[in-house]
């Protein structure tokens, strides 16, 4: 199957944006892992990173009848976008939301998830692993790991 992996606001900084908090990995690297476990796992990939909230919604959308299900780091947007929200619900596959920092331990505008209510895992502080751990997930939800 297909599994659409979509990045959110300024993950494309990983590896210069806050070090200290998400590590030296690049999204290039992030996006080698995951096609790395993807290939593992027998699943075609198609990864993606945008800063803006429509671009994200649209992919969301698009995904809808092609991908057999998400992997998705929605940033920023996590804690405040409505519209990526409603755009997953409309989503009939698994999706995992996935964080690199442990948001829980960080400010709490960053406690409270739109998505997490409705995903079907939550990955967060286990760097960027847990997009591995994310590609697992799935893949057993869809029954072909
Ligand atoms: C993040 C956590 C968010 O709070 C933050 O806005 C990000 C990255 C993470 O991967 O840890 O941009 O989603």
């Amino acid at each position: 199957g297909l599994i659409c992996i979509f990045n959110g606001p300024n993950l494309n900084l990983l590896g210069t944006r806050e070090p200290e908090i998400y590590g030296r990995d690049t999204l290039d690297d992030v996006e080698s892992l995951c096609a790395e476990k993807c290939r593992e796992l027998g699943h075609a990939m198609r990864f993606m990173q945008s800063n803006s909230e429509g671009d994200l919604v649209t992919w969301i959308q698009e995904a809808r009848g092609k991908a057999d299900a998400i992997v998705i780091n929605p940033a920023a947007y996590t804690h405040t976008s409505i519209a990526i929200r409603d755009a997953l619900s409309a989503f009939a596959g698994p999706f995992v939301e996935v964080h690199i920092s442990n948001v829980h331990a960080r400010e709490s505008f960053r406690h409270h998830s739109y998505v997490s209510g409705i995903a079907s895992a939550v990955i967060a502080g286990c760097g960027i692993a847990g997009y591995g751990y994310a590609i697992d997930t799935v893949a057993r939800l869809l029954g072909h790991d």
